[in-house]
């Protein structure tokens, strides 16, 4: 298939596009090089240099002919998301409407949706499955909700298939070790501990020791990317088969806490990576762990490589490698 990835340049973005390419597709990626990095892009992959707030290049694009086209182009950090909700109203939403609208003049038929665990919010059960009740707690995970339902529509009115992947926590690198392009001032657990262990960052802020979990500190669904990317594929391949949308969630089903996060990391890295515990985060649930058995059930996906000393040991050899850590 002739394959469209929309920020494809990106951590998770160049993970689609490895399993793409793997796969024997031809892709072209999309992407405005603001967070993603030339180092992730593939010889075997067209480069298009360009913007989502850019719709006519994004339609003179789509019009060249693509079977499915896959948006991976987002801001999303949940924290900034309260403070410049302008940043994610503009790339988030407008954003996606311009990649929407590109696919139906372009007549590609078939989309794959980044969506997040944060269009659930507080958890009201575990684990989370998909008639979880949708109630964002911050202004990213409402512009994912609302890109949900935006691409509903178009499903109705224009016939657009998509596949919404509801992610819950990416992290790892491709176990390859293909894909070295590093995040930059990364928020997340893992990126954060690693650029500890490497000397980039003094320490790391353990936000809370006093939650309701099995050692006091957060609990969540890691999932490796290249797992994820694998959801992708899978995904697009049973939109095509069955030619109807879907919204699944994409996680390992296991919690992973803080302090086990750093535990492994320093028995791999064996860096001492100085920690200390500081006061909560505004808006982090304890506990959020995924059912993922919608996407055992149709899609015969699992995450494969989402225990946490692989998630660890995939992110220190591109850390290792590319941060000069040693
Ligand atoms: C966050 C977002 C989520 C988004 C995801 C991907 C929130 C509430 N959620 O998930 O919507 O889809 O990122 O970008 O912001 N932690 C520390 N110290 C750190 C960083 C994190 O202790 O320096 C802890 C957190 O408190 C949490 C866990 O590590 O318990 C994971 O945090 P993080 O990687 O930021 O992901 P989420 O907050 O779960």
């Amino acid at each position: 298939m002739k394959i469209l990835i929309v920020g494809g340049a990106g951590y998770i973005g160049s993970h689609v596009a490895r399993e793409f390419l793997d796969g024997g597709h031809s892709v072209t990626v999309y992407d405005n090089l603001s967070t993603g990095t030339r180092q992730n892009l593939f010889a075997e992959a067209r480069f298009v240099e360009g913007d989502i707030l850019d719709a006519q290049s994004l339609a003179k694009l789509a019009r060249e002919g693509f079977d499915a086209l896959v948006h991976l182009a987002a801001a999303k950090a949940a924290g900034e998301s309260m403070t410049d909700p302008m940043k994610y109203s503009t790339q988030n939403l407008n954003g996606t409407v311009n990649i929407i609208n590109a696919a139906v003049v372009g007549g590609i038929g078939k989309l794959v949706f980044s969506s997040s665990a944060a269009v659930y919010g507080e958890p009201k059960y575990l684990p989370v499955d998909e008639k979880h009740p949708t109630n964002p707690e911050n202004y990213y995970g409402f512009t994912k909700l609302e890109i949900e339902r935006i691409l509903g529509w178009y499903d109705k009115l224009k016939g657009l298939r998509f596949a919404a992947l509801r992610y819950f926590n990416a992290a790892g690198y491709d176990p390859a070790g293909r894909i070295s392009g590093l995040e930059r001032s990364p928020a997340n657990l893992l990126p954060v501990v690693m650029e500890v262990a490497a000397g980039m960052r003094p320490e790391l802020m353990v936000f809370g020791e006093d939650y309701e979990t099995k050692d006091g500190t957060g609990v969540r669904d890691y999932v490796h990317v290249s797992d994820l990317a694998r959801g992708h594929v899978a995904a697009l391949d049973w939109i095509g088969c069955n030619n109807r949308s879907l919204v699944v969630n994409l996680g390992s089903e296991e919690g992973i806490s803080v302090k086990e996060m750093l535990e492994s990391a320093r028995r791999i890295t064996g860096k001492p990576i100085p920690a200390k515990i500081v006061g909560r985060r505004a808006g982090d649930p304890a506990k959020l762990v995924a059912s993922s058995s919608l996407a055992h059930e149709l899609l015969g996906w699992s995450a494969r490589h989402s225990d946490v000393d692989s998630l660890v040991r995939t992110t220190w050899e591109a850390y290792r490698v590319n941060a000069g850590g040693s």
